[in-house]
């Protein structure tokens, strides 16, 4: 096993494999949630293929997955969940020690972790607004649905069944379905449901608005020691960075862009396009610029990370520089 983010491979070379993998799950889960919810049988041979894909991929490179996990488009939220969920897992796993037969239970568990979905009534799952406490309640059973929908295929674990079934468990026993607390809770599926709030809170749902990815993350850090192990926290900035990747930044400068790539020799110092000058003028292209660099030149105090900003607020859309980033 290597360390984590050791990059046997460049970036580079890695990402256009990411992008495919990428696109491949998308479909695969998507069809799976369709499948279940026409009530037919969902092919774990197709979700098998894509949790080793996903741990492949992250060998090679972790950054190149984690990076696409952190574009989000509008459509297919829940397909698009499940990868990041996966990803993010499985990366979270390998950094906390891990060896790849875990890597890819957690993986296959984030991909199936909301397949219970499929059998929440469609106008419920995807209802704009705030769902009545009789619709919350059906949505709360979606772990257990998908542990009965997991259960006839005798290939899936136990570990990925509890990760399915305990995803939404906390360690003060406030989760659901059942409300159990401490290390009763299988702590994979405490991986997965960290992951599960940060990217969740970190893309518009159907139910609310993207927070910032800083946003995220802090919430998933005030959650720590009474929803969450601390370890777990620790070691997923050793995934996404203290910037992670989408970030919208104002340096000290004044300019503002957004962060494109983790800089895993100085994550304070990741790479960016910056967007606004320092006198808040749009450019008329983006510059892409590595902040280590910068900070290792004399001025390079301008060019450190002053404060993580709502991207929305300046009507920047993120998501269409990362994906120019990843070209
Ligand atoms: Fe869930």
């Amino acid at each position: 096993m290597s360390e984590f983010a050791a990059s046997a491979r460049p970036l580079q070379e890695e990402l256009p494999k990411a992008k495919l993998i990428y696109k491949r799950i998308l479909q695969a889960v998507s069809k799976a949630l369709k499948t279940v919810r026409q009530g037919q049988m969902w092919s774990y041979g197709e979700m098998d293929e894509c949790a080793s894909a996903i741990v492949g991929s992250l060998l090679r490179n972790a950054d190149a997955l984690v990076s696409l996990s952190m574009v989000k488009g509008t459509d297919a939220y829940l397909a698009e969940h499940s990868a990041g969920v996966a990803i993010l897992g499985a990366a979270l796993a390998w950094a906390m020690g891990y060896e790849s037969d875990t890597m890819l239970d957690v993986a296959l568990g984030g991909l199936l972790h909301d397949i219970g979905m499929g059998w929440v009534p469609e106008k419920i799952f995807s209802k704009q607004g705030a769902l009545t406490e009789a619709e919350f309640s059906i949505v709360k059973r979606h772990p257990e649905y998908g542990v009965e929908i997991v259960k006839s295929q005798k290939a899936v674990t136990g570990r990925v069944k509890k990760i399915i079934g305990q995803h939404h468990e906390r360690l003060s026993g406030k989760g659901y379905p059942v409300g159990i607390s401490g290390n009763r809770v299988d702590y994979f599926a405490l991986i997965t449901g960290a992951v599960d709030v940060f990217h969740a809170l970190a893309s518009d749902r159907p139910h609310g608005k993207a927070f910032t990815p800083q946003q995220a993350l802090s919430t998933v850090y005030n959650g720590m020691e009474t929803e969450f192990p601390r370890a777990i926290a620790e070691h997923f900035v050793k995934v996404i960075g203290i910037y992670p990747v989408g970030s919208f930044v104002v340096l000290a400068s004044g300019e503002k862009g957004i962060v494109t790539r983790i800089n895993r020799d100085g994550i304070l110092v990741p790479d960016i396009v910056v967007l606004f000058s320092a006198d808040g003028r749009r450019l008329p292209e983006p510059v892409a610029v590595r902040l280590a660099e910068r900070t290792r030149e004399q001025d390079g105090e301008r060019y450190k990370i002053a404060k993580v900003l709502n991207p929305r607020e300046d009507g920047v859309t993120v998501e269409e520089y990362l994906e120019s980033a990843a070209a």
